[in-house]
């Protein structure tokens, strides 16, 4: 983010604190690091996986396990390349692309706001653009050992085409009637041209998506519901009502298989964005993937015998997205009493990455500490840490989220307790050591 960027940003803070908070902490770093990185690619570090995998697996609790009208699915990444021509993205998946003649930029003719000054022009800062042309995100593998026109695959650019291939298959095997959805999570792969603000727009990415079949007769009904319930997930986790907002599309930026879309978008450090979007998709997937294998698609529905193709309301949430959204939205920097600055996440705990440090006062008092450890790591993701001063340690954990720290100190042994601190307030409780679990239990399944 520029200095100019970061001028406008709503937060007291500036986005290169935080990305270099992810870096250091082992969150978020660059793919192939030590080969200069490679752009729009990252990695996910031990707290960055353990926080993506926390959020994936709330989503999946909330859209799939807590549902009897949704089923969930794990399809392959490569699909056959029939799939994309019915889908629609080999034709229309593109975004308007220019050149600047001078310094042999790239930029999204639609973005060029952000394509700031040229470098490589004597006399004028303005780039010289070339006229705009399509430019196809999706990229492109080959399959087999022959590098021919005919083993050409493609990476998905969305995870859900698979959910409308196997829509019959899914069906009969779950014994579903309409309405119903299937669920996915999953990797998703755009060749974007000009990936930027972190992790936002990557080059590769992960997607949370619902299909959701329906009768024709109830598309706004089934909307509404959709639109309303991903908004309450993004409420639970923590988005306060000035950081998020719906924005409907209008009919000229409808993605080609969209009747009609809403953003769900967050207030980035960068702006307003896109986190989440949720389409009413009509018939366009099933019919056109009818037509082009041949199989047909609708269905009869067994009371009333119709016939009719179902149509399906979306919802589509990037997890990345969504991770660096948390982040945003629970960083803080904190001036304490005594003029120190306390770094912290405050994340939902059950997203947290760790959810219990547990910190003896002394090495010597290691060996029950590590007991307590132990017992503690069966059922929460556990820190355990001995070296240094009790407050530097309490700062790092508070920098990377983790709600609650266990100290056990030199009455522990004879009074059978230890101290709970708590990140957000500070506060400390004593409890007994054979309710420390409890303790945990009762504040982490809360939590959202
Ligand atoms: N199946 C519908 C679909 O893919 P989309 O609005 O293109 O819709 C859905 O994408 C979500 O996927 C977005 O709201 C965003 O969170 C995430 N997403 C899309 N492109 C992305 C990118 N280049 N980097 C990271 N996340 C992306």
């Amino acid at each position: 983010m520029s200095d100019a960027d970061s001028a406008k940003s709503p937060y007291p803070w500036r986005m290169d604190d935080l990305v270099s908070l992810c870096t250091r902490r082992g969150f978020i770093f660059p793919s192939s690091e030590i080969y200069g990185g490679i752009n729009g690619f990252w990695d996910y570090g031990p707290l960055g996986v353990e926080l993506k995998n926390n959020l994936k697996a709330f989503w999946w609790q909330r859209v799939v396990r807590e549902r009897d009208d949704v089923e969930g699915l794990d399809s392959s990444i490569i699909c056959h390349p029939r799939t994309w021509e019915a889908s629609g993205h080999v034709e229309h998946f593109s975004d308007p692309m220019v050149d600047c003649r001078a310094c042999k930029k790239r930029f999204r003719a639609d973005q060029l706001d952000e394509a700031g000054s040229c470098p490589a022009r004597e006399g004028t800062s303005e780039h010289d653009f070339t006229e705009a042309r399509r430019f196809n995100l999706m990229l492109k593998t080959f399959i087999g050992a022959s590098e021919d026109a005919a083993a050409v695959a493609y990476l998905r650019p969305e995870t859900c085409q698979s959910i409308f291939t196997d829509f019959r298959r899914v069906k009969d095997a779950s014994r579903q009637k309409i309405p119903f959805g299937i669920a996915q999570i999953g990797k998703a792969f755009r060749n974007e041209i000009n990936p930027r603000n972190f992790t936002f727009r990557s080059r590769e990415f992960e997607q949370a998506e619902l299909e959701f079949f329906i009768h024709p007769s109830e598309r706004e009904k089934w909307f509404a519901h959709w639109l309303e319930e991903r908004q309450r997930f993004h409420r639970e986790l923590g988005f306060i009502a000035a950081r998020l907002r719906v924005r409907a599309h209008t009919a000229d930026e409808l993605a080609h298989y969209a009747n009609a879309a809403a953003d769900i978008e967050f207030l980035f450090p960068f702006g307003w964005q896109e986190i989440e979007g949720v389409h009413d998709r009509g018939d366009w997937d099933l019919r056109r993937h009818t037509e082009y294998s041949g199989k047909d698609l609708s269905i009869t529905d067994e009371e009333t015998k119709e016939r009719f193709t179902p149509l399906v309301i979306e919802t589509s949430v990037g997890i990345d997205r969504t991770a660096l959204a948390l982040l945003v939205n629970s960083y803080e920097e904190q001036t304490l009493p005594d003029g120190e600055t306390r770094t912290l996440l405050r994340l939902p705990p059950a997203i947290s990455p760790i959810k219990v440090a547990v910190l003896p006062l002394s090495k010597k008092l290691a060996e029950p500490a590590q007991k307590l450890a132990l017992e503690l790591r069966r059922r929460f993701s556990t820190f355990y840490d001995e070296s240094g001063n009790i407050g530097r340690r309490y700062r790092r954990q508070d920098e990377v989220g983790t709600p609650f720290c266990v100290t056990y100190d030199f009455e522990s042994g004879t009074d059978g307790r230890v101290t709970i601190r708590e990140r957000d307030a500070m506060t400390q409780d004593r409890v007994p050591l054979e309710g420390v679990q409890a303790y945990l239990r009762d504040r982490l399944e809360i939590v959202l």
